[in-house]
């Protein structure tokens, strides 16, 4: 699938995103307004139970407990016809309930009036008639009840595990006026409720008011919530890491590409010269003249140590990669290994007229390590900081120990590495393209990748702190060796 490449996945990946995105806002906003719904639901359904109970436990109270009472009171159609009637107030139309006693008898009538001439009012007077009840004794009595009904509400709120800024306003029964306010900021109300009676006095009608109920739904909806936030975070995770394999399996085929054709000429430069030099000695009869000879086998013998090194670095690599190679380890002085090498390379140093220099750390450190690779990794930095550094620069080599941990700095102040390539130069064939994506200095991208392997194989770790323009340092951190 040639259009399927790597150029479309990243904006497919963050369209996928963005789509899911959007379809778990869309979902977690229906849920939450459902949720928000279930909620008002519930509290309605509340104060609804605590009116039914309310009432009956007023009618009940000091009376005989039938249960066809107790059935008939807090019946849903007694509950419904009550509401109903309570609620029919139109312009030339209203309905009361009418409570009083009446002999022995307590008296609900359901008295539905209608206007004959619409531009009168009606006259609202009090809907009780309390032939052998003071006024005083009946409003006690409602405030008993009220007081009931509220603890009720509280109560069942309480059980539902619902923890409210809640308060009820108080409506006349038959103006329907407000008698007692709230003291919430209209703002701040998220709910309130139908009106209720909570007697058969029909002096008032009870509302619930709530406020803020967004965290409680928040809070019913939290599992719902961290489960989406998951799946959004998996698939953004998902989608980063294959995002970033892709980009890497495209580095490292393009810097294996690189690698073949950068040793296939690093390859065929020694083999021509001894090829060249083969065919002048036969070709000019050079047996006849030993100086000349001697000084061609010379160059040959040089090609081909050349032609050996590299061979030995790449199949050293391959038996790296593949854990063949075993470790000697020993107790090794770190400063004088050090040493070794930079005497080793001190022609290459004296060409490029550098300044190579080891600072004194006045007392030597050991670690538990292969003397050979070791050696090697300094090589390989000490290597590199020469052939990426202009001439006349200075090159530092030092140690220092924090935490049981030894640091060895390779600085030098050569050309530096771009913070984005500074993970990428450990990894293997790879190397930095100047502007015109062409190598000036020759190498095949093995050396740092060795560095890395063989600290790892040391548990320790490598670390790069590079400016482009400003120049390198390449730490090795390895455990020190401490007798105690
Ligand atoms: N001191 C340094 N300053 C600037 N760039 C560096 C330095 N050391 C390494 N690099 C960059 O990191 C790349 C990888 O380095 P590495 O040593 O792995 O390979 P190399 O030097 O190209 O080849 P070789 O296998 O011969 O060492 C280099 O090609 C170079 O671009
Ligand atoms: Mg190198």
């Amino acid at each position: 699938m040639k259009w399927l490449s790597s150029t479309y996945v990243f904006p497919l990946a963050v369209i996928t995103l963005i789509i899911s995105l959007c379809l778990q806002c869309a979902w977690i906003r229906q849920l939450y307004l459902a949720q928000k719904q279930d909620v008002r639901n519930k509290l309605e359904s509340i104060v609804s139970n605590a009116s039914k109970q309310t009432v009956y436990r007023s009618v009940a109270r000091g009376r005989e407990r039938s249960s066809r009472f107790k059935q008939f009171f807090l019946s849903s159609e007694w509950f419904s016809l009550r509401q109903a009637f309570d609620d029919l107030k139109l312009d030339n139309l209203h309905s009361q309930f009418h409570y009083g006693i009446d002999n022995d008898s307590t008296v609900v009538e359901m008295r539905m009036s209608f206007l004959n001439d619409p531009k009168k009012h009606f006259n609202m007077s009090s809907s009780s008639k309390t032939d052998n009840m003071s006024p005083r004794q009946v409003s006690s009595d409602d405030q008993r009840d009220l007081k009931s009904l509220d603890s009720l509400v509280n109560h069942q709120l309480q059980q539902f595990g619902l923890r409210i800024r809640k308060n009820y306003a108080l409506y006349d029964y038959s103006s329907g006026k407000l008698i007692k306010t709230v003291p919430f900021a209209k703002s701040s109300i998220s709910f309130t409720s139908e009106r209720y009676t909570y007697n058969l006095k029909f002096l008032h009608r009870y509302q619930l008011v709530v406020g803020n109920i967004f965290w409680i739904v928040v809070f019913q909806m939290r599992y719902y919530l961290i489960s989406s936030l998951m799946m959004l975070v998996l698939t953004a995770a998902a989608f980063y890491l294959l995002i970033r394999l892709m980009k890497n399996q495209q580095l490292y085929a393009k810097a294996r590409m690189s690698f073949t054709s950068n040793m296939t000429h690093e390859l065929q430069t020694p083999i021509s010269t001894i090829a060249v030099a083969l065919e002048s000695i036969s070709k000019y009869h050079l047996i006849d003249e030993p100086e000349k000879l001697q000084n061609y086998i010379n160059i040959s013998r040089h090609e081909l140590q050349r032609l050996q090194a590299m061979i030995e670095k790449v199949l050293k690599q391959e038996q790296m990669d593949i854990g063949k190679i075993k470790l000697q380890f020993t107790l090794v002085d770190i400063q004088s290994v050090i040493k070794q090498v930079m005497l080793s390379m001190d022609i290459q140093v004296r060409e490029k007229d550098m300044q190579l220099i080891l600072v004194p750390a006045g007392e030597p450190y050991f670690i538990k390590g292969d003397a050979m690779h070791i050696a090697n990794v300094c090589y390989n930095l000490i290597d590199n900081a020469l052939k990426y550094s202009p001439a006349q620069s200075r090159i530092e080599v030092s140690c220092s120990v924090a935490n049981h941990e030894l640091t060895i700095n390779f600085k030098d102040n050569g050309q530096g590495i771009k913070e984005i390539y500074q993970e990428q130069v450990f990894e293997r064939f790879f190397r930095v393209f100047s502007q015109d994506n062409i190598h000036n200095v020759k190498g095949s991208g093995l050396g740092l990748h060795y560095v890395k392997q063989v600290v790892d194989l040391h548990g320790g770790r490598v670390a790069l702190q590079s400016k482009i323009g400003k120049g390198s340092n390449f730490m090795i951190i390895l455990p020190l060796y401490e007798e105690n």
